[in-house]
């Protein structure tokens, strides 16, 4: 279970940030130093995670390496900048990356592979880490080890001292064995959808496309959904101002997105057993894109799924106040943007890198063109910059 928050624990003079799921901004890391008297003994940051991008994105090998590494190497500066800017006495380095115990989804389990996969272990984080920042003290912690706050001192668990993290591949072996029934179990419980599946989908998209104009018109684009077992189908779901249009797909359709899952998959989502967001999080379906864009506005309007929420959003993208403004260089020219970034609000005058005519936000690596202020790999809000003499 994820909880996107983070928790500052301070007590008898020591205090503990522990970052957990959350991207904090580097200035509301300094005030958790502060709230703590100045001084953080530990801060725990998350530096891998477990999304669906890329692991189920269908990318030819070489393509999947490269978007899998600029990934990696994107969370890992961001922890690094955030730890810079805060300074703790130890820093932490947590979570990831994904593994997978059940038959279906155990294929992905090659990210585990240390080289090439989006998301590093502990071990690795903390390695590129040291390297890259060697005043700092980082550490990691497996289940069972303790640290000594007054003295810095760390015992080791002695079970978890003997787990490797190059052997995560075998351990998975037996722990995927030890499970087996209780998976078995659960996997029961989902049966095949009947033949109505079709109609129940078109119904759901109809309705998920009444929710917000403003999140149709920014979507734009035609979703193919490859629905495999027992009443399935390939259906087009034509996301534009006005609604959403469901259909049988056609061969002369084009779809900027297709996403191929099982039909007992979708149809936790439709009788709302599962939402969209933990659907994809199970990460039992596949994806791709063309061209291969994020789409904020769709993932959003699976997401949130209500008219309050997508109305929020729409209040917020078009009320956001741009009044607080930075200028960054870049290449010999000057720019004039907003602090704080269009999609969630990041700190751009410290959360960001600026290079080659772009800046890239460094809490969800959105990519902005400094010239015309363009979303450059995600269809979302787009900056407004403007050129300074
Ligand atoms: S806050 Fe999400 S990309 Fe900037």
């Amino acid at each position: 279970m994820c909880h996107d928050a983070a928790f500052l624990i301070v007590a008898d003079g020591r205090g503990i940030l522990h970052c957990n799921d959350a991207r904090l901004t580097a200035a509301q890391a300094r005030r958790a130093k502060h709230l703590a008297g100045g001084r953080l003994d530990l801060m725990a940051l998350q530096t891998s995670g477990a999304s669906w991008h890329p692991i189920c994105y269908e990318y030819p090998p070489e393509e999947m390496a490269k978007v899998s590494m600029a990934k990696r190497i994107s969370k890992l500066r961001a922890a690094q900048r955030l730890v810079r800017q805060t300074e703790p006495e130890l820093a932490v380095p947590f979570a990831g990356p994904p593994c997978f115990l059940d038959a279906e989804v155990s294929h992905l389990n090659w990210v585990l592979d240390q080289r090439d996969g989006a998301f590093c272990d502990p071990e690795v984080s903390t390695a590129w880490l040291r390297e890259h920042l060697p005043k700092q003290r980082w550490d990691y912690f497996l289940p069972g080890d303790a640290v000594d706050l007054d003295t810095g001192d760390i015992t080791r668990d002695p079970v978890s001292a003997e787990f490797s993290f190059a052997d995560a591949g075998a351990y998975l072996d037996r722990y995927a064995a030890d499970r087996a029934e209780a998976i078995a179990g659960v996997l029961a419980g989902y049966p095949e959808p009947g033949p109505d599946l079709f109609d129940r989908f078109k119904a759901h998209f109809t309705h998920l496309g009444g929710l917000s104009d403003y999140f149709n018109r920014h979507i734009a684009m035609i979703v193919r959904f490859e629905i495999t077992g027992p009443n399935g189908g390939v259906w087009d779901v034509d996301f534009a101002p006005g609604g959403a249009t469901v259909s049988t797909a056609s061969p002369d359709v084009r779809p900027h997105y297709r996403i191929t899952t099982a039909g007992r998959w979708l149809d936790t989502v439709l009788t709302g057993r599962m939402a969209w967001e933990d659907l994809l999080i199970s990460f039992r379906l596949s994806l791709y894109r063309d061209p291969d864009v994020y789409n904020d506005y769709l993932v959003g309007l699976l997401k949130h799924a209500n008219a309050p929420a997508l109305q929020a959003v729409e209040e917020y993208e078009t009320g956001r106040d741009e009044s607080e403004r930075i200028t960054v260089a870049c290449d010999g020219a000057r720019y004039d943007i907003p602090r704080y970034c269009p999609h969630a609000g990041e700190d751009l005058s410290v959360g960001a890198v600026v290079r080659d005519g772009q800046i890239h936000c460094l809490a969800h690596n959105f990519a902005f063109d400094l010239a015309t202020g363009e979303c450059l790999n995600a269809r979302a809000a787009n900056l407004t910059s403007r050129r300074v003499s």
